[in-house]
């Protein structure tokens, strides 16, 4: 064991601070990373607040952070695929059982004996994971993966959770050229969404509630724009989608995202606000629509986004802050105040 420097939440209503945690040595099969970025996903504020009780309650104190770049600084005796000074990425898992059928599919992410990165039990050292508001990691070699060299690091830090929430659910319900796809809420998830859909091909949709980010959606590869409370431009799309992908972190109606499918049409949730949502059958029934969920998505799919993240050039686009700047960060994610993620500089914990 050594001691890693870190940023933790003591209590679902403490601000984060400055901390000492404990990470196992690298054994056999394990990497061990200097983080140098970690973005700021909103299940990270779900998580500290507590917001998810219900589901998955938080273990305190709460280490977050599931978006990290870093550099190598150790390997273990039976790793092959990295060695120290490469760059290297940890997302939203660190463990799985390897051997359930899920494993076996390539989606970890549903093995019930997944670990997920922090506010999981860790079957190490015990007590729950720490993620990456942290100056270091030690994962698994199989839950690393390389980072595309053209990619600037910060940017390419959420990749790790916004980037594969969005590219997986495009790739299973078949967005491609020809599809007409909309993505609700440009927030980190929803940024990434566009950019995916519009280098899949697609014909995309973006529908916020703040009227001030329309120029944004439209440098990121939107084709039209619709201001969601404005009726007028709802009814527009209605009945036009192929494919819609809702990011949203807050409460809202679907059934007005449901009436704007085609035929056959898909609406995707992976936005995990913690009240149920209220459907009307009737919306699906017309039309034979579906409805589903995804969550992030599993190791090969993660480093199939990477790749071809880097073959298409596409990061975030990000702000990058210093640690200490985390709490105000988190609440201008309420506001829907962020172009359009915060990534942490961990360079910055090294004077605390
Ligand atoms: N399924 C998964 O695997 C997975 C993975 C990561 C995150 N998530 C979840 O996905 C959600 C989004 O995460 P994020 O990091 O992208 O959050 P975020 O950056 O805060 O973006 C959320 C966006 O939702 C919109 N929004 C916020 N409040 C709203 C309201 N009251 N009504 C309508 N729209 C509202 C805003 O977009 P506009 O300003 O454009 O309206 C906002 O930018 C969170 O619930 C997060 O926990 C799920
Ligand atoms: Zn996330
Ligand atoms: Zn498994």
């Amino acid at each position: 064991m050594y001691k890693a420097k870190a940023y933790s939440a003591a209590s679902a209503t403490s601000p984060l601070a400055s901390t000492s945690i404990s990470r196992r040595e690298p054994t056999e099969h394990d990497v061990q990373l200097e983080i140098l970025f970690c973005g700021v996903c909103h299940s990270d504020l779900h998580t500290v607040r507590n917001e998810w009780k219900d589901m998955m309650a938080t273990v305190y104190p709460c280490i977050p952070g599931h978006e990290i770049v870093g550099r190598v600084t150790k390997v273990g005796s039976a790793v092959t695929k990295f060695k120290p000074g490469d760059i290297a990425a940890v997302g939203c898992l660190v463990d799985s059982d390897r051997t359930c059928p899920e494993c076996r599919a390539g989606l970890e992410q549903f093995c019930p004996n997944a670990t997920f990165t922090y506010n999981a039990q860790d079957k190490h050292i015990g007590g729950v994971t720490y993620g990456g508001y942290s100056d270091s990691i030690v994962v698994t070699e199989h839950f690393v993966l390389r980072v595309p060299s053209n990619l600037n690091l910060a940017g390419a830090a959420p990749l790790l959770c916004a980037g594969i929430t969005t590219y997986s659910p495009m790739r299973r319900w078949g967005v491609t050229k020809g599809k007409k796809v909309g993505v609700v809420g440009l927030g980190g998830l929803g940024h990434m969404g566009v950019k995916i859909a519009h280098a899949l091909g697609a014909h995309v949709v973006v529908f916020t509630t703040s009227p001030n980010k329309k120029d944004d959606a439209f440098r990121l590869g939107a084709d039209e724009v619709a201001v969601s409370r404005e009726a007028g431009e709802m009814q527009k799309h209605a009945g036009s989608f192929d494919f819609i992908l809702d990011a949203v972190s807050a409460e809202h109606d679907i059934n007005a995202y449901i009436q704007l499918l085609r035929r056959d049409g898909n609406l995707t949730l992976v936005g995990a606000p913690p009240k149920p949502f209220a459907v009307a059958g009737f919306g699906l029934l017309f039309g034979r629509k579906s409805l589903a969920g995804s969550l992030i998505g599993g190791l090969p799919e993660t480093q199939e986004m990477l790749d071809f993240c880097g073959a298409h050039n596409i990061t975030s686009d990000v702000e990058i802050i210093p640690i200490q700047k985390i709490n105000e960060a988190y609440e201008r994610l309420l506001k829907s105040d962020v172009k359009y993620r915060f990534s942490i500089d961990m360079a910055s914990l090294k004077s605390e």
